[in-house]
């Protein structure tokens, strides 16, 4: 592989980039190894039971039950994983309420528009907090709101949800939770039964720092009823969570994806956990916010209200963000660019994957060395 700019350091399979987008992640040389594993149909039994072991391992990462919880594994990125979610969890009778304070809040918007899902939407300015008092309001007057749809980590801007506030205006009003944890799972708190969620999105490629390819909705067994006609086939919950129960799979799942993200919980699981996880990402974040501030560079939002793993700054006087991202890039980082309205304004720098701590203090070493472009 040839390159125009000069990565961090080149390997066998040429350059490295340090991967500082939220996913795909840098791998851990024990998880690229796992999608080496032998080949195997997806019918094998050998393959069926591991796909149950994987299942097992995305429950354990939060100490759920199986018996009241299941994972159903999606071929797909995320998107897929919300998508199913979606138009399974809410009934044709329903009405979902989504809450939106970023690009992923709108597109959960936007799927159920697409497919007819009654819903209506509860839009924040994109960097300010969701509002549990609106939200009580409106459960307790109108029109009756069975699911309610919230983003944990809204990638958008690092804003990290109060999902504490959210799910007690629900469980008081009696509406069901569903969540898109895509950018959270495997490194902050999620408190599956305190919160009572109804079913929960996760991918691979992020916090858990394996391939894309694949994602998982976590539900809850007495939430998943058939719908009738189903809004999807291939994105049917109910009937993968059944095929899944039974050993079987619906359609042909991305085996190699599996091996990865199997390595990968292993990994986490003798890392530590999430907690442990949710610490180190803490580490590196807090090891850049210092450095930046003492180059007179601003997070967009307070540490507080910022998740683990990724945090937003305002772009450096006198830079845009392709001059900056270009300056990154020429020692070997990657960073990522603010969406929308924010596009022209911040740059986003994500905690995940298989980092070494001193590529933070690189980081920070070669942002005090930008070039001067502000004259
Ligand atoms: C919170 C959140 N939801 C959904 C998605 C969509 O995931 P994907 O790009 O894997 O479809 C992302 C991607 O960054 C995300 O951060």
């Amino acid at each position: 592989m040839t390159s125009r700019h000069q990565p961090a350091a080149q390997t066998a399979d040429g350059p490295h980039w340090i991967l500082l987008n939220p996913g795909p992640v840098n791998l851990s040389a024990r998880v690229r190894q796992a999608l080496l594993r032998v080949d195997l149909c997806h019918r094998q039994a050998e393959f069926l039971e591991f796909q149950e072991t994987i299942r097992q391992q995305l429950l354990a990462v939060y100490d759920l039950d199986p018996a009241r919880w299941a994972a159903v594994l999606l071929g797909g990125s995320g998107t897929t994983a919300v998508e199913a979610m979606l138009t399974s969890m809410v009934p044709r009778a329903g009405h979902l309420l989504v809450l939106e304070n970023g690009v992923y809040g709108e597109r959960c918007s936007e799927i159920a528009g697409l497919h007819g899902i009654r819903h209506e939407d509860r839009s924040q300015p994109w960097t300010a907090a969701l509002d549990p008092a609106a939200l009580e309001h409106r459960l307790s007057t109108g029109s009756q709101v069975s699911h309610v749809a919230v983003v944990h980590h809204e990638t958008t801007t690092g804003r990290l949800n109060r999902l504490d506030q959210i799910a007690a205006r629900c469980r008081t009003a009696g509406c069901r939770l569903l969540v898109d944890a895509v950018s959270s799972f495997g490194a902050e708190a999620i408190d599956f039964e305190g919160w009572e969620i109804s079913a929960l999105v996760g991918t691979a490629n992020k916090c858990l720092h394996a391939v894309p390819g694949i994602s998982f909705v976590i539900v809850r067994r007495a939430d998943l009823q058939p719908l009738d006609p189903a809004r999807s086939l291939s994105l049917d919950l109910f009937r993968h969570c059944q095929a899944q129960d039974r050993r079987d799979t619906l359609f042909t799942p991305p085996v190699q994806c599996c091996y990865a993200l199997s390595e990968a919980l292993l990994e986490l699981q003798e890392e530590g956990g999430w907690q442990a996880r949710r610490q180190r990402y803490r580490q590196r974040a807090a090891t850049l916010a210092a450095g930046l501030a003492e180059l007179g560079m601003e997070a967009l939002l307070d540490r507080q209200e910022t998740s683990a793993s990724l945090c937003s700054y305002h772009l450096p006087a006198g830079m845009d963000y392709p001059q900056l991202a270009a300056a990154l890039k020429k020692q070997g980082f990657i960073i990522y660019a603010g969406q929308g309205p924010l596009a022209g304004t911040i740059f986003r720098i994500a905690n995940m994957g298989a980092l070494e701590d001193r590529d933070m203090e690189r980081l920070v070493q070669v942002f005090g060395e930008l070039p001067e472009t502000s004259s």
